[in-house]
């Protein structure tokens, strides 16, 4: 057992450069590398330095020429809309061509960037490809963030165009994009040259003259573009994610290593085959998205399916089962959130034994940990493997997994399996040293990383360093922490900082306490994410009011509920917060966020030898019982 597996794991660690060079013989390189790996300027690899390529015809152009045209590439399923379009790689090359034009009227060039901010329709995986496909560096915005949370990417990154949608649609709404556009750019103090809006029936948007153009009205009149040569090392996309504070990260992907990495993982760890059906349930605007719904599966020559709508009340709980079905899915990515919603509404699985599943081979789950019920009750009801596989924004791609296509290797419930081939795993103590099997610490990976990591994060090389390389020089500091067992399966239990998993998208406590704390009643706070059967964690706020406020402290919790929506957005699910007198504090004025979260998830706790006051979680306690808190289970 697992033989194949170590031969393979242990090579990738023995000869980095000799396995992912034999890797990119799957990609087409305009110009050779002048070397696999340049880590002179460690932790700042660059993979492939002196290599040519073109992600975009990668994706696109060769499977074009290969024979593929007539393949369908983008299968387009509305839930919200009840509509569908399937876009062959002909249609994609054309349209894609096409839309690289139109950047490149407006003035787009190499290296320029574009932020692409809509709902999930074709459109989006269009502009992402066109701008891969003249050199333009996309970044793609979620769009359940507000318009402030848009401003802060769009003074960050300081894109040339803007290319959006007139709205978003969900299931008991329409969410009015361009307003959110025009708001943020009116925050912002970089102004984008143009916005390009795709106008949607279900609700036009308005558009400022001189700055606004239509999609379809430049898609008619677009001179189409070919792909340029870019280096391997150019950036692709920047995607931001939370970190500790309310600056968000700016995760920067290169072309080279990116493309070499997707292509490697859909053959060793998803075991598709070109032609093939592959569809991840996410959204674009999250690095799943990015990477197994755009990237990984058309640079195999899959067909990708874009799923606008939910789990569940879409228009029900066998949403996902018709999807597989009506196109003949392979294989399928999910977050175990959305398998909780399905199981919570549909437990003895009627709707799953309504639908024909037979093309559905294996269902990966990833974004938070999958606890092992959840994932019980799903190999139950499909009868298939079930595999967790665990990996953040900045990998962008699998970190341990049970990689399908080299060996499948026995399932452990609550474990993503075995570090993948080109991570070499490792759990340290609080002082570098590797803790002993069994024990929990930070999961950390010795560098060198594979490739399609983060080379850095955008316009803060030192933010890069100082976050995921200072506390243990030579090691990636993954935030997360947990333990291997004997046969070296990883468990990852929870995160090292001040970030929470919610319905499968990270927060930053920080970020949300930055915002409470900017409301004129509120003293000081602190958020924290105990459990929640739903959504993993969600996020419960605790705030002090002013001495003097003469406000009712509801009335005040419910503008701090609003405020967080405004300013962060819906996806934050900020909808439970209540007024204290006093928070818990160490001596030195730490607040005690840990301890918080153990008397909301009703755990055991210790009291702090540090603690100012230990009188304090009493009234915590008593707060939260108010509220419901510990959950009764
Ligand atoms: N644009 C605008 N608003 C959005 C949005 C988008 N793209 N996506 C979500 N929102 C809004 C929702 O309307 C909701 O607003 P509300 O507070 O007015 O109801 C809020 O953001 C939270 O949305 P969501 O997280 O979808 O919660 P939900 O309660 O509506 O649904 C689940 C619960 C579990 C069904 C849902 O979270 C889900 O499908 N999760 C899967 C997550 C996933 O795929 N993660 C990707 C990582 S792999
Ligand atoms: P994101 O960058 O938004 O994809 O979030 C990455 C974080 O989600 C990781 O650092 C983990 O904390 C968590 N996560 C993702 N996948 C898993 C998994 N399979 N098991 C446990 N935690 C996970």
């Amino acid at each position: 057992m697992g033989t194949k597996f170590d031969e393979i794991y242990n090579r990738s660690l023995r000869e980095p450069e000799a396995f992912w060079s034999e890797a990119a013989a799957d990609i087409h390189w305009i110009e050779p590398w002048r070397e696999v790996l340049d880590a002179s300027n460690t932790p700042h690899l660059r993979w492939f330095p002196g290599g040519k390529l073109n992600t975009c015809f990668n994706c696109v152009d060769r499977h074009v020429e290969a024979g593929r045209g007539e393949q369908a590439a983008v299968i387009y399923d509305s839930a919200v809309t009840g509509t569908q379009r399937t876009l062959t790689y002909r249609d994609l090359q054309d349209q894609v061509a096409r839309f690289a034009g139109v950047l490149a009227a407006q003035g787009v060039k190499r290296g320029d960037r574009v932020i692409i901010y809509m709902a999930m329709i074709p459109e989006a995986i269009i502009a992402a490809l066109g701008c891969a496909r003249i050199g333009a560096i996309h970044s793609i915005v979620f769009g359940g963030f507000a318009a402030n949370e848009l401003s802060v990417r769009i003074d960050d990154c300081t894109p040339k165009v803007i290319v959006g949608s007139s709205c978003g649609i969900e299931p008991t709404r329409i969410v009015s994009y361009k307003p959110l556009l025009d708001e943020a750019i009116e925050l912002s103090n970089h102004k984008p040259d143009t916005c390009i809006i795709v106008q949607r029936p279900q609700e036009e948007a308005s558009l400022m003259a001189g700055r606004d153009i239509t999609w379809a009205e430049a898609m008619d009149t677009a001179e189409p573009k070919d792909c340029v040569p870019v280096d391997a090392t150019d950036p692709l996309y920047i995607l931001y994610t939370s970190g500790t504070t309310g600056q968000p990260k700016g995760v920067v992907r290169d072309n080279g290593g990116h493309a070499v990495a997707l292509q490697w993982s859909m053959k060793n760890i998803y075991n598709v085959v070109p032609g093939e059906v592959y569809w991840a349930a996410s959204d674009v605007g999250w690095v799943v998205g990015h990477s197994y719904i755009l990237y990984g599966p058309l640079l195999h020559g899959c067909t990708t399916v874009v799923y606008e709508g939910k789990p569940v009340g879409t228009p029900d709980p066998g949403a996902f089962w018709r999807v597989i079905s009506e196109h003949n899915v392979s294989v399928m990515f999910t977050a175990p959130t959305a398998i909780r919603a399905i199981r919570q509404q549909d437990p003895d699985g009627s709707y799953v034994e309504q639908y024909d599943l037979s093309s559905l081979r294996t269902l990966f789950v990833a974004g938070e940990r999958c606890d092992p019920d959840t994932l019980g009750w799903l190999e139950r009801q499909l009868q298939i493997p079930v595999i967790d596989h665990w990996w953040q924004t900045e990998t962008g791609w699998a970190i341990a997994a049970n990689c399908q296509g080299i060996e499948a290797l026995p399932i452990v419930p609550g474990s993503p399996t075995r570090a993948c081939p080109g991570w070499d795993v490792r759990v340290l103590d609080s002082s570098g040293n590797e803790a002993p099997t069994g024990d929990i610490g930070a999961i950390c990976v010795k560098l060198p990383l594979p490739p399609g990591i983060f080379p850095t994060l955008w316009n803060a090389d030192q933010r890069y360093r100082d976050s995921y390389f200072g506390k243990f020089p030579g090691y990636y500091e993954t935030g997360d922490a947990g333990m291997m067992d004997e046969n070296r399966y990883v468990y990852v239990m929870a995160r090292t900082d001040d970030v929470i998993n919610v319905a499968g998208h990270r927060l930053s406590t920080g970020a949300l306490e930055e915002v409470l704390t900017s409301h004129p009643d509120v003293a000081e706070c602190a958020v924290i994410g105990p459990a929640d059967p739903l959504k993993g964690q969600l996020p419960v706020g605790f705030v002090v009011l002013n001495a003097g406020c003469n406000q009712d402290s509801e009335q005040v919790i419910a503008s701090c509920i609003q405020l967080v929506r405004d300013k962060i957005g819906a996806v934050a699910a900020f909808k439970i917060a209540t007024a204290v007198a006093r928070l818990p504090k160490t001596r030195s004025g730490k607040i005690l966020r840990g301890t918080m979260k153990k008397i909301a998830d009703g755990e055991q706790y210790k009291i702090p030898a540090t603690i100012e006051d230990p009188a304090v979680l009493s009234e915590i306690t008593e707060a939260l019982s108010c509220i419901g808190y510990p959950l009764a289970s």
